[in-house]
């Protein structure tokens, strides 16, 4: 009798790891200090307000593809994985000045509503606690890791690991704000969605879930080829879904990358590719902070009219063709590569 190679539940996975972030924050409701004010709360409620899960699950996938093992220490990485992503997001909402995320109002927007104060002073209020939620975010992450039973023989072959990417995601959107005040270069763009997004969505999420597994350097590398091309492309459908997406499905303004003026890939092809007038009139609207919705209508007719975004959506195809060359050749189980195929094509094909 023949069987068919187990299939990665993807629900399961997601349960597990959603489970363990449930236990936390229960955990960390019930030790509350009275006398400290509540921010567990609003850490809890923006977790749970949406979010794909896509680092935890490439962690878990590249657990798995690397052989497993315990798997209360893989969802415990995978859990810490999504707070790391939450203190991305709470901080990229303050610099980005985006009003809404998941379909809420983003963190800084929130507690400035609830500013005790003068309504003068409810921005910088809000700011100020945004930025501590994502530190809070990220100190916990490590609270969460420490707590998963891992040996001491994971964890130092997992922390290096962790430091590199959480360094990259630093480096990769301190560049995209750099970029920002620069005319978008096409080779600049592509180093940015490598490190701002890349690395910390399907790179290293796959290569820490792999080390705790006991992956070699070899696995880790081939995990690599395939993963940056799907990060690349999820970032750069991200761009996309940031102009062209529909807000109720994404969850977050279309208007956003426009009046932060993002030098997006999709910015620079259009500008390279505008004639002058188009450039003078999309320059004019890309980057105004008072972009109206009827302005990016023109904006987006002149970014549609350079063909830009076909272009994108060919670099997206390429990449996803190229990941899944590599899958082919990468000596992992077939049930591992059947998820990763499956991943790739959401990350690339999604509308939120
Ligand atoms: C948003 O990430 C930020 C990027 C790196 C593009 P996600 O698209 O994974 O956001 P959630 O977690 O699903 O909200
Ligand atoms: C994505 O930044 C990278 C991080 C959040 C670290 P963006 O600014 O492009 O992502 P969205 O569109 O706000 O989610
Ligand atoms: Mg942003
Ligand atoms: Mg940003």
């Amino acid at each position: 009798m023949t069987h068919s190679p187990p299939v990665l539940d993807l629900s399961r996975i997601r349960e597990s790891v959603e489970e363990v972030l449930d236990d936390f924050f229960a955990r960390k409701m019930a030790s509350r200090v009275p006398h400290l004010p509540d921010l567990t709360t609003p850490l809890r409620q923006f977790i749970s307000s949406g979010g794909k899960r896509v680092r935890p699950v490439f962690s878990m996938v590249g657990w798995h593809a690397a052989g497993g093992g315990r798997i209360r220490a893989a969802c415990h990485l995978a859990a810490a994985l999504e707070l790391i992503h939450a203190f991305a997001l709470i901080h990229d909402d303050v610099m980005d000045r985006s009003d809404s995320r998941r379909g809420r109002p983003t963190m800084h927007r929130h507690f400035a509503r609830q500013h005790p104060g003068p309504p003068s002073a409810a921005d910088q209020f809000g700011t100020g606690a945004a930025i501590l939620l994502g530190d809070l975010a990220l100190v916990w992450s490590d609270e969460l890791l420490h707590s998963g039973g891992l040996t001491r023989q994971q964890m130092s072959a997992v922390l290096p690991l962790l430091d590199e990417m959480r360094t990259e995601l630093v480096h990769g959107q301190y560049l995209d704000l750099v970029n920002g005040h620069r005319p978008p270069e096409m080779s600049c763009a592509l180093t940015v969605i490598r490190y701002k997004t890349a690395k910390y969505t399907v790179e290293r999420p796959l290569q820490l879930g792999a080390t705790l597994a006991g992956a070699d350097a070899t696995l880790l590398a081939a995990l690599s080829s395939y993963a940056i091309p799907v990060g690349e492309a999820f970032q750069l459908r991200d761009d996309l879904l940031g102009v062209f997406g529909d807000p109720a499905a994404t969850g977050k303004p279309a208007l956003d990358d426009l009046r932060e003026g993002k030098a997006t890939v999709l910015i620079s092809l259009a500008l390279r590719r505008a004639s002058r007038s188009q450039a003078d009139q999309l320059r004019h609207y890309h980057g105004c902070p008072t972009l109206t919705e009827e302005q990016a209508q023109v904006a987006r007719g002149i970014i549609t009219a350079t063909d830009a975004p076909r272009m994108v959506e060919s670099m997206i195809t390429q990449r996803y063709e190229e990941a899944m060359t590599t899958l082919d050749t990468l000596p992992i189980e077939p049930a591992a590569k059947d998820a990763l195929r499956h991943l790739a094509a959401s990350a690339v094909r999604r509308r939120s």
